[in-house]
């Protein structure tokens, strides 16, 4: 197939390039490489995927409609990735939110409809359940009570990906990944800022006291469940992508350190708004329907990072 991927410079987006290309697919990415966080890291990303066979890159802004429309001549696939993916810079930078994964989503899911693309494989998130508790929290479930901008982003994005497939037929399939961590992680996640203020003899910024759970998703296992998803290509579906484990936030500290070889000095804060305090995912349907499996768990997963950080950056 050829695809074009939104987001390639990032953390996800990245990974998923090496599989497609990896088992013969041709790939069109597409990214402004924003300065949303350290550009370097992204610049690292492409140069490894710059040149491979299969590979062409595009440097620029899904806000331009003209480029999104040159990037999409000719695919079978857009996976969409490119977004703002902070929840908390959200409460500083507004109005990029609203450009970006609202706008840009339109531009995006609007020259799928014009083109005729096959099909439209998106990046949700499991913020969509907001101020919803109920555990483990499935697609069925209530997604009405936002309580970050990025959540209803999300949210507003699935609506958007809705109507389009029921005015116009398009084949949409939206992810809603849960707290996916890995190698080339984004700098902005408790993982990386964990282990790099662990490694530099800083403190480590704990929010909810610590007393908070997540069902963390190792990359690998995202990007099995966007390529069953792009290969299914289904007329409408919406998944969880989590590990289906819950986890404490504490447990994935103990692995930081013991993985780092060294105990952290921890610096216990309240809730951020907008953050909830445990998430957990049932995916059920997605082992169903996608044959998703998660492999990798945290005592494995959290020292594949920490390996990684050390060389890439030297310590
Ligand atoms: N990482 C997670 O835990 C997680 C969880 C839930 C959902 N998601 C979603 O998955 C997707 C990928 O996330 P990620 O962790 O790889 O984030 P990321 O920030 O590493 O990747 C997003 C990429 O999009 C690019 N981008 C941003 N604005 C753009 C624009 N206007 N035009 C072109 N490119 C633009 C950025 O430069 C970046 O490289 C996002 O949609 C995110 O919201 C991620």
């Amino acid at each position: 197939m050829k695809i074009l991927l939104t987001g390639a410079a990032g953390f996800i987006g990245y990974h998923t390039i090496c599989k497609l290309l990896e088992r013969g697919d041709e790939v069109v990415g597409l990214d402004n490489v924003s300065n949303y966080y350290d550009p370097t890291l992204k610049e690292a990303r492409l140069k490894l995927l710059e040149g491979r066979e299969g590979f062409t890159f595009i440097r620029g802004d899904i806000l331009d409609r003209a480029t999104v429309a040159k990037a999409m001549n000719g695919v079978d696939r857009v996976i969409h990735l490119a977004a703002l993916a902070g929840v908390r810079y959200a409460f500083e930078h507004p109005d990029e939110y609203i450009d970006i994964n609202i706008r840009g989503f339109f531009h995006i899911i609007d020259e799928v409809r014009k083109q005729k693309v096959k099909g439209l494989i998106y990046a949700s998130s499991s913020s969509v359940y907001g101020g919803n508790e109920k555990l483990p929290a499935s697609e069925a479930d209530r997604t009405d009570d936002q309580i970050s901008l990025y959540g209803m982003n999300k949210k507003d994005n699935e609506l958007m990906a809705h109507t389009y497939h029921h005015l116009y037929s398009i084949p949409v399939t939206g992810l809603r990944f849960f707290t996916v961590y890995g190698p080339y992680g984004r700098p902005d996640m408790a993982l990386f800022l964990f282990t790099d203020a662990l490694l530099h003899d800083r403190p480590l910024s704990i929010y909810g006291e610590g007393k908070m759970q997540r069902d963390f998703t190792y990359v690998d296992d995202i990007v099995a469940g966007i390529l069953a998803s792009c290969d299914k290509n289904y007329p409408e579906e919406l998944f969880n992508l989590g590990c289906g484990r819950q986890e404490e936030l504490m447990e994935y500290v103990r692995l930081i350190e013991q993985s780092c070889g060294r105990e952290a000095r921890k610096e216990y804060l309240p809730m951020q708004p907008g953050d909830v305090r445990a998430s957990l995912a049932d995916i059920s349907r997605a082992k169903k329907m996608l044959g998703y499996e998660p492999k990798t768990r945290i005592a494995e997963g959290v020292p594949k990072f920490v390996e990684w950080y050390r060389a890439y950056y030297g310590l």
